[in-house]
């Protein structure tokens, strides 16, 4: 059977995306932060899952006002990095898994959570950034990624309770897979921040920590937080968060291992948060 083996959980800030791709992660501002990833990517080199669930949203750029799907899952073979106004990235493209992705929907669904499903889009700085800051600069990804975009953007958005939930079932949908396959699941987006209006700059540096902590061993204290508190506390894009939730979800592992946590203020107008949990 096919089985979740650990969480990693990053921001996905695109000031790092171009960092990366201008070649100045060894210069400020931009150095500490990748020195806080340099343990992730000798951790990432040892434990290569066979597929990588991958939470995040889209920022407009697959999806926009026209559409709005609150839980969009990839079931396509093969996604496109999206030019996000400034042409696309030059990252590889990102393979899918279209068993496991069909098997996950099948499950949800069947379990009423009403999951869209993409069968083509474009994938931007929200899953590429991930993918780059875990395994540096490559010809091709080392493994298929199923992505699921959630909708943080347009009002109104997913519950933490409900994510955690949906979470779970996605756990529960992985152990009844067939194919005795290790898989990952990564919750991205966060920490802390707001990007416009006047509170533009937010850092809540107490808050991510608490949240930190929290998700490691008692995510159920959480989801009492609502989504207007949650707001207030980490600002308008913070709610990006509750995507760490579905993530943690999917673990099925009480007190997983912390195998790696870092947090660093700024990037960008963002707080930086990384923690990387084993299951048992
Ligand atoms: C920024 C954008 C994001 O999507 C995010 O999650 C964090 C920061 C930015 O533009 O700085
Ligand atoms: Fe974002």
């Amino acid at each position: 059977m096919a089985r979740v083996s650990a969480g990693v959980y990053t921001s996905h800030v695109p000031a790092l995306g171009a960092a990366m791709d201008h070649g100045k992660t060894a210069e400020p501002p931009w150095a500490p932060i990748f020195a806080g990833y340099e343990f992730s990517r000798r951790w990432m080199a040892g434990h290569v899952p066979d597929v990588i669930l991958l939470v995040y949203n889209d920022h407009a750029n697959a999806f926009g006002l026209d559409l709005v799907p609150t839980f969009a899952l990839g079931t396509a073979a093969r996604y496109e990095p999206a030019d996000e106004g400034w042409g696309a990235r030059a990252v590889p493209s990102v393979m899918g898994h279209p068993e496991l992705a069909a098997h996950i929907a099948q499950h949800c669904i069947l379990e009423d959570f009403d999951l869209t499903l993409v069968n083509r889009m474009d994938v931007d700085h929200g899953l590429t950034v991930p993918l780059s800051l875990l395994f540096g600069a490559q010809l091709a990804w080392p493994c298929p990624v199923i992505p699921l975009a959630v909708n943080v953007i347009q009002y109104p958005v997913p519950s933490g309770r409900r994510c955690l939930a949906l979470g779970r079932a996605i756990g529960r949908a992985i152990g009844s897979f067939g194919p005795d396959l290790n898989v990952q699941v990564w919750g991205t987006g966060g920490m802390s921040h707001q990007l416009s209006g006047q509170r533009a700059g937010l850092i809540n540096a107490a808050f991510d920590h608490d949240f930190m902590d929290r998700l490691i061993d008692r995510p159920e204290e959480l989801v009492q937080m609502s989504h207007v508190e949650l707001v207030r506390e980490a600002g308008s894009e913070g709610i990006e968060l509750v995507m760490w939730l579905i993530a943690r979800g999917a673990m099925d592992c009480a007190l997983p291992t912390v195998a790696h946590r870092f947090y660093h203020v700024p990037a960008s107008n963002t707080a930086v948060g990384h923690l990387i949990l084993e299951a048992d």
